[in-house]
């Protein structure tokens, strides 16, 4: 029980109302290695600033959180390079698929946001100017600031989607056209693949997103991951664009800023309350969770706790 709502109950009611009759979608199999995971898992972790737990089903095992790690290397590259990111990046929604080249070339290689793929290859050419080792530095990164030194790359996903990645290349491609991919491509793609590969259960994805709940602070670790106004800038960027050209369909259902990935899971935050993070692989066709983004509109529909 927290604060009066028994959210393990909440979960179990949930996950069994949808039991028959809520099971659309299909595993991503556009990265070959993401593909062998079995469709049935579900997982839900919630962790409150106040450090309480509740969670449900396949919550402590590991799963490819593939974009949801978009929001770390952008937090790591506002630490390091403060506003001029966003020179190289946009805030705006940006209505298309998450791979799409389309807008790029209209709007001369600037990435509508830095969760779309082609921001999120800018923000990692940022981390290889930036860094010595931006493989290494990134996970020490998100270690320290998590406090979960067991958080890794998984090779195996980050070599297929490098054997696969040929819209990445595109992109990476097309902005080094334009002059916003600073370094080689293949050394900026290497840490993207990397970055996208990274695992995590859903108690340790609530973990180490809680600081964008407690304005900056990891109140696990006590660790300053990043000021109170970036910790704002981040959730509102999560809000209008973490689900790509269904960021309204999110924001709408569960009323709160979240980042999906392909790998299933979604990441969602309560500023003051809570972070939590549910993993359901089967997507829907834009490449978010299907069970996933309805079993968070029934929570805080349940709870009464969207920030709406
Ligand atoms: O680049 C890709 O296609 C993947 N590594 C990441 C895509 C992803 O997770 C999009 N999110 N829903």
């Amino acid at each position: 029980m927290i604060n009066d709502i028994d959210y393990t109950k909440i979960f179990s009611e949930i996950v069994t109302e949808f039991k028959d009759n809520d099971d659309c979608g299909k595993v991503a199999t556009y990265i070959p290695e993401l593909g062998k995971v079995d469709p049935n898992k579900l997982g839900i972790h919630l962790t409150t600033v106040e450090k309480h737990h509740s969670s449900f089903g396949d919550w402590n095992e590991k799963f490819s959180i593939q974009s949801i790690a978009k929001v770390l290397s952008l937090t790591l590259a506002l630490k390091i390079m403060g506003n001029d990111v966003w020179d190289r990046v946009g805030v705006e929604p940006s209505g298309t698929a998450f791979n799409s080249l389309v807008q790029l070339e209209y709007e001369r290689g600037i990435p509508r946001n830095p969760f779309i793929n082609a921001g999120a290859i800018v923000i990692c050419d940022i981390l290889v100017s930036c860094l010595d080792n931006p493989k290494l530095e990134l996970l020490e990164f998100i270690r320290k600031s998590s406090g979960i030194r067991e958080i890794d790359f998984c090779l195996k996903i980050a070599q297929s989607e490098k054997v696969t990645g040929f819209r990445n290349y595109a992109l990476a491609h097309l902005m080094k056209d334009f002059c916003n991919i600073h370094n080689e491509v293949e050394l900026v793609l290497d840490l993207y693949f990397h970055l996208c590969s990274i695992k995590m259960t859903c108690k340790e994805l609530a973990q180490a997103f809680l600081f964008l709940a407690s304005y900056g602070v990891n109140p696990i670790t006590n660790e300053t991951v990043i000021s109170p106004g970036r910790t704002k800038r981040i959730n509102s960027i999560m809000l209008m664009c973490g689900f790509y050209d269904e960021a309204g369909e999110f924001a709408f259902r569960a009323g709160l800023p979240g980042k999906s990935g392909v790998g299933g899971g979604i990441v969602a935050i309560h500023p003051g309350k809570y972070c939590i993070a549910v993993w359901s692989p089967k997507l829907n066709t834009n490449g978010n969770s299907y069970k996933g983004m309805r079993v968070l509109e029934a929570i805080t529909t349940k709870t009464e706790s969207s920030i709406f």
